[in-house]
């Protein structure tokens, strides 16, 4: 342990960022590109191998990758990714796919060591709510989203959700996997992305808490699962990951707000280690989760913590985005840093130790319950699940729970365990406090790991918890969240493959 770190201490003196903005991430002109290429070569002490060459003269400002996100119902932010840095970033709009006629504009294009693209931020404002408006970002297609409906229209409506989906096809879950991967997926079955495009009219936006790509899966996907891929090192392997995930998904972010979580394969390189490989081997840009803050904006408050923790509504509910991987307050630690379950080094991103349960205290404590009756809590970790005990995230119960619990969180929606799993109205302590979904007087914990993991679905730990009302290891699935009306809430368990229904509950509430 105490030569990993020190290993890891050496090899972070020799990686000094040489652009940082005020978040610290690199805000690098493209002039630069040929010299920074260069400084990526193994240390002093022979640990870090790895070096490429990228093209920085074709497509330069093409746009790729486009991600929307909600921004309040009057606004929506707008992303995408570019081989070279825009100086001023521009999103064309309007309400007719043929007049585009507004221009919204920032100068937010950044990076980060070791990323081969720019990463493109615009906020648009003073939209009209529930509206669809037509876009085109340097050019690209015209593309179309439309705006959330604001806090207190009660019009029913479905969102989808999604945790730990990763890559799918060549890169990520595929049917030509080694033989000890449980459930495949088979030949021709319809993934879970695949399934949010073909399904796109059933919801309105979709939300991801945590474990997006799987891009550090880079080395087991070069060492153990013999792909057809040469990766030949971390900045090509990393990079050809995220590409075919954030291509992917654009199909459905580009049109949808996607908002997002944080999880632990966003952590580092190389998910706190693998075989051989110490976390140690990951370049500066590749730990801290970088990759994270740079690549998306969310509604958070512009601070290094903007991704990882936030609430925003959406009519009838109220949704809250908690961080499981960082900034627990002492004596607790986030999973993923020095101290954490997980075995990693990274660091917390709050302001302070107790950043994140302040900002969620004062976030539950003013949810008008009248505008918003319904509060979702949604975050990576699981602490009531279908799960060896060891698999639980217990910090986060001792954290996360009371909190919910006090301010009469509704349901609480998390993953990291590859499969789903539904629980009873629960208390703390997992006493169950009814078996039962009419007028529940605790928070009731749907699990849903199982978007498409490629390493697999987990196995279901039995006998089951008491708790644990349903749970189901064989199939790839997203989740629906459908609100009625202010006492009516449904919840259903997708089968991504034939989009039927695994399991649904609706959940009976005056609020
Ligand atoms: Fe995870």
């Amino acid at each position: 342990m105490l030569s990993i770190l020190a290993i890891a201490a050496v090899a972070g003196s020799v990686r000094a960022a040489p652009w940082t903005n005020e978040h610290g991430l690199i805000e690098r002109d493209q002039t630069s590109a040929s010299s920074w290429s260069n400084q990526w070569q193994p240390d002093a002490n022979g640990v870090v191998h790895y070096g490429f060459n990228a093209t920085f003269n074709q497509g330069y400002w093409n746009a790729s990758q486009i991600r929307t996100a909600y921004r309040g119902c009057n606004g929506m932010s707008v992303s995408w990714s570019t081989n070279g840095r825009n100086v001023v970033p521009t999103v064309l709009y309007g309400t007719s796919n043929s007049s585009l006629n507004w221009t919204a504009t920032s100068s937010v294009s950044i990076t980060y060591e070791t990323s081969l693209k720019w990463e493109n931020h615009v906020v648009l404002e003073n939209l009209e709510p529930n509206t669809k408006y037509y876009y085109s970002v340097c050019g690209s297609p015209v593309n179309s989203f439309t705006t959330a409906r604001c806090a207190g229209d009660m019009t029913p409506y479905t969102a989808a959700v999604v945790v730990d989906m990763g890559a799918m096809g060549e890169y990520g879950l595929r049917h030509n996997l080694p033989s000890d991967i449980s459930n495949p997926i088979p030949a021709n079955q319809t993934n879970t992305i695949q399934r949010l495009v073909a399904q796109m009219d059933d919801y309105e936006f979709v939300v991801h808490p945590g474990d997006m790509a799987y891009a550090d899966y880079w080395v087991k996907e070069q060492v153990t699962h013999g792909s057809n891929l040469t990766l030949t090192d971390q900045v090509l392997g990393y990079n050809a990951i995220n590409d075919a995930f954030f291509n992917e998904v654009a199909e459905v972010a580009s049109k949808k707000a996607y908002m997002v979580g944080v999880g632990n394969h966003e952590a580092n390189c190389i998910n706190g280690g693998y075989k051989q490989y110490p976390e140690a081997i990951c370049t500066a840009g590749l730990t801290n989760f970088t990759e994270y803050k740079v690549r998306w904006n969310m509604p958070g408050d512009g601070s290094a913590s903007n991704n990882f923790w936030y609430s925003f509504d959406v009519g009838m509910a109220h949704y809250l985005i908690f961080d499981t991987e960082t900034d627990l307050p002492p004596p607790y630690y986030g999973a993923d840093v020095i101290g954490g379950v997980a075995g990693m080094y990274e660091s917390n991103v709050g302001a302070y130790p107790t950043a994140q349960v302040d900002f969620i205290k004062q976030d539950l404590a003013s949810v008008n319950r009248t505008q918003t009756p319904w509060v979702i809590a949604m975050g990576h970790r699981p602490w009531y699940v279908s799960a060896a005990p060891e698999d639980r995230f217990m910090s986060g119960l001792a954290v996360f729970e009371p909190l919910f619990e006090a301010a009469n969180v509704d349901v609480v929606m998390q993953g990291h365990v590859h499969l789903i799993s539904r629980s009873y109205p629960v208390h703390q302590n997992g006493t169950v406090q009814q078996y039962n979904y009419t007028e529940p007087q605790a928070p009731v914990y749907l699990v849903n790991g199982a978007a498409g993991h490629y390493d697999g679905l987990d196995k279901e730990y039995t006998p089951l918890y008491d708790y644990i009302a349903f749970a189901n290891d064989t199939m790839y699935s997203y989740s629906k969240l459908t609100f009625h009306n202010s006492t009516h809430l449904t919840h259903q368990f997708m089968a991504s493959g034939d989009n039927s229904v695994i399991d649904a509950i609706t959940i009976e509430k005056t609020h």
